[in-house]
C-alpha cells in the first residue's frame, strides 16, 4: 500500500539510513538506489533535497521502506534483489534470488564476442548464425548478445527454471522473444538437434572452488544461489564439460568464449589444448587487468 509522506520525514529517513549503512559498510548510495526505485524518485528530485518538498507519494508505506532497508542492513541481501531489477550494459534487468545478478565486469563478454567475429575470416557465418548462452541466469549474455548480432538465433540454456522465467522476463522485455529461444536442462543436453550447427558457444559458467564459497561476502553466498557459483573442487566442474562437449556442436570456425574467475587462465588454456579441437586459444584480461576470459575457435 501507498502513502503520501512528508518531504521532512522522508528525508530524516533517508539521513538516518544513510549513516546506517556507513556504519556497517554500505554503499550509502544505496539507498537512493532503493528511494528512487520504490518511491519513484528521480535522481534530480534527491540532489535538490526532499526536505522542501510538501509531500512525496510512495509506493509502499514509510514502514514497508523501512523493512526492505533492514533486510540490506541486517540480513545483507543485495539492494538489486531489494528492487528486483539491475543494470547491466545498456539494459535494465529483472533479478530474482533464483538468478545471479549480472555483474560489470561480465558486460566485456559482448565486446570480446564482437571482437573475435570482426577478425573471424567467417564473419558472416558467425554473426548470422546459432549461438548459445550457456547457464543464463537473468539471460543477460543472451539479451547483450542478440543486440550486438541482430540477425544471430540466441538459444539461452540453464537447468533452473526459476531463472528461465525471469529470462524470459527479460526477453520479453526487450522484445526478443523471436530471437532467443530459452531452453531447459544441463549444458548441452537440451541441445541434440543442434549437433555440429551452433555459430559460438558463450558461457560465464559456476567457476568459483566450493572451497572458497564460505569466505565469499555475505551478499554473495547468503543470497545468490549456489548452483550459480559452485564448480566444484577447482572450479572447472563445469569449464571441464563445455570445452569438452562444444567441439561436437560447433561448426569449423565456430566461437568457444567462456568467463572464468582470475587465476584459472592456465588451467582453462591447458584444457582447451588437451581437448585439441580448438585453435587461436587465448586468455583475456579485464578491464582490472585480471584474467578473467578465455577465448578460441573450432578447429
Ligand atoms: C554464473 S551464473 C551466470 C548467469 C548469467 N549468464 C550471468 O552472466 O549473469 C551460472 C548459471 O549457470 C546455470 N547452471 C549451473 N549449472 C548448470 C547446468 N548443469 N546446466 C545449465 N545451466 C547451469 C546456473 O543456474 C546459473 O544461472
Amino acid at each position: 500500500m501507498g502513502e503520501r509522506v512528508s518531504g521532512k520525514s522522508l528525508d530524516q529517513w533517508r539521513n538516518q539510513a544513510k549513516a546506517e549503512a556507513k556504519a556497517v559498510g554500505i554503499d550509502p548510495q544505496e539507498v537512493d538506489w532503493l528511494l528512487r526505485a520504490i518511491c519513484d524518485l528521480d535522481s534530480l528530485t534527491l540532489r535538490l533535497g526532499l526536505s522542501q518538498m510538501a509531500g512525496v507519494d510512495l509506493k509502499l508505506s514509510l514502514a514497508d521502506l523501512e523493512h526492505r532497508w533492514q533486510q540490506r542492513v541486517q540480513r545483507r541481501v543485495p539492494v538489486q534483489y531489494l528492487v528486483g531489477e539491475a543494470p547491466w550494459r545498456q539494459f535494465s534487468l529483472n533479478v530474482s534470488p533464483a538468478v545471479l545478478i549480472p555483474r560489470p565486469e561480465t558486460e566485456l563478454i559482448i565486446d570480446l564476442a564482437v571482437d573475435a567475429v570482426e577478425r573471424s575470416p567467417q564473419r558472416d557465418a558467425l554473426a548470422t548464425g546459432i549461438w548459445v548462452d550457456m547457464g543464463t541466469g537473468s539471460g543477460a549474455i543472451a539479451i547483450g548478445l542478440a543486440d550486438a548480432f541482430p540477425n544471430a538465433q540466441i538459444l539461452a540454456v540453464d537447468q533452473s527454471a526459476d531463472a528461465l522465467a525471469i529470462a524470459q522476463e527479460n526477453v520479453q522485455r526487450y522484445d526478443l522473444t523471436d530471437r532467443i529461444t530459452l531452453c531447459h536442462g544441463s549444458w548441452f543436453q537440451p541441445l541434440a538437434n543442434y549437433r555440429g550447427k551452433l555459430s559460438a558457444v558463450v558461457s560465464n559458467p559456476p567457476y568459483i572452488p566450493s572451497g572458497i564459497l564460505p569466505t565469499l561476502q555475505p551478499e554473495v553466498i547468503a543470497h545468490e544461489p549456489t548452483t550459480a557459483l559452485d564448480g566444484g573442487p577447482d572450479g572447472l566442474d563445469d569449464l571441464r564439460i563445455i570445452a569438452t562437449q562444444a567441439p561436437d556442436y560447433l561448426i569449423a570456425g565456430g566461437l568457444w568464449l567462456a568467463e572464468m574467475m582470475a587465476g584459472q587462465g592456465e588451467l582453462v588454456t591447458e584444457l582447451l589444448t588437451q581437448v585439441g579441437a580448438y585453435r587461436g586459444i587465448q586468455v583475456i584480461e579485464d578491464l582490472a587487468g585480471r584474467d578473467r576470459f578465455t577465448l578460441a575457435f573450432r578447429i
